[in-house]
């Protein structure tokens, strides 16, 4: 058998030597509470790639100090955050890995001391915020700021830059009719709200000509919240506009009860796939060698991304080899054990 989950897969100028992907994780622990990378994220992405991870995406990283999900999020709405993201990068690279990083607004669902930001002042839950309706000024200088960490991105080493379109956080607010409910142009129909995104994609263009991947929810679990044939319209969107591809998560829009099964999302990367005839990335547990070999395969997916997986083991990769029959190359100081 041909193992589709260890043969390279090339984006733009980019090749990673398989088809794992580390799923960006929030590690709360940039412990001062200035977005600094700490000596635990240098060691947390490392590890993972000397287990063979062929991509790493760091955590949700926030282009403005109110983006943040919580205090202890990573930054990068400074230059002085680009050294702490660089040592991060020289170590997922010296173990032959790629490095993509996860630009991220948490709009409403920043849990700070402060004022919080989001297209509308509806807060997430009883025991939120209410957040302020942001102006067009303010969509214009958040805008700014995604081009602003795009930049800073390039200057840091990253191979892949991830917006954050997912989970119920700044983007994923502009695009769904549950937490839109705007009347100027950002707001009302699907074209509207998916205007934030179209801006935040241009801008990041300006700074970044390397692989562009988004993140979007491609179900809210609301009858009320967008459909199937809405995802579809703006993953042809972000296609027309030269993102790469779509990692389709779901869910975090508005509080709902989900129930996950093995594989729980991966028919929305598949529908997108199809639908709009872009690469999209499967998530949510994928636990299994066997299982992500099944959705490479049936070509429901082109990346498969492992995220609680990956916190277990860092050698999620030799796992599945073995279990795959593949003959995984490990790190040379590893060669007796492995
Ligand atoms: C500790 C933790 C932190 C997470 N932080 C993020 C994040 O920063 N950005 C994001 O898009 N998803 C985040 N997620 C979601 C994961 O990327 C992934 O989509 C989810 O856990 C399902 O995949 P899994 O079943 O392989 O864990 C987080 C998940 C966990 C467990």
């Amino acid at each position: 058998m041909k193992h589709k989950l260890f043969q390279p897969y090339t984006v733009r100028n980019v090749t990673l030597k398989n088809r794992i992907v580390m799923s960006p994780m929030c590690m709360y622990s940039s412990d001062n509470q200035d977005g600094y990378a700490q000596p635990f994220h240098l060691t947390h992405y490392e590890s993972r790639a000397a287990g063979q991870v062929g991509l790493i995406i760091t955590e949700a990283t926030a282009v403005l100090p109110e983006g943040r999900i919580s205090h202890e999020d990573l930054g990068i709405w400074s230059d002085e955050h680009i050294e702490g993201l660089q040592k991060i990068n020289e170590g997922i690279h010296r173990h032959g890995a790629k490095a993509g990083i996860q630009l991220a607004h948490a709009g409403r669902k920043a849990n700070l001391r402060d004022e919080t930001f989001a297209p509308s002042a509806e807060a997430f839950s009883a025991s939120m915020k209410v957040p302020t309706e942001m102006t067009k000024e303010d969509i214009h200088r958040t805008v700014e700021a995604f081009r602003e960490g795009a930049g800073r991105s390039k200057k840091a080493g990253f191979d892949v830059i991830e917006l954050h379109g997912a989970h119920g956080y700044l983007i994923n607010q502009f695009l769904s009719p549950l937490t839109n409910k705007r009347e100027d142009e950002y707001g009302g129909t699907r074209e509207n709200r998916y205007r934030f995104l179209s801006e935040a994609i241009e801008a990041v263009k300006q700074e970044w000509d390397g692989p562009l991947f988004v993140r979007i929810s491609g179900e809210e679990y609301h009858e009320d919240g967008n459909t199937m044939d809405d995802f579809i319209y703006f993953a042809r969107e972000m296609k027309s506009q030269g993102v790469d591809l779509i990692d389709v998560s779901s869910g975090g829009v508005v509080p709902a009860a989900i129930d996950p099964y093995p594989g729980y999302q991966v028919t929305y990367a598949e529908q997108i796939k199809q639908g709009a005839g872009i690469d999209t990335g499967a998530v949510g547990l994928i636990t299994s060698g066997n299982q992500a070999e099944e959705i490479l395969q049936n070509e429901r997916a082109d990346l498969v991304f492992l995220a609680r997986a990956l916190l277990r083991n860092p050698y999620w990769p030799k796992e599945a080899a073995d279990e795959l029959g593949y003959p995984l190359e490990g790190p040379r100081q590893y060669t007796r054990a492995w």
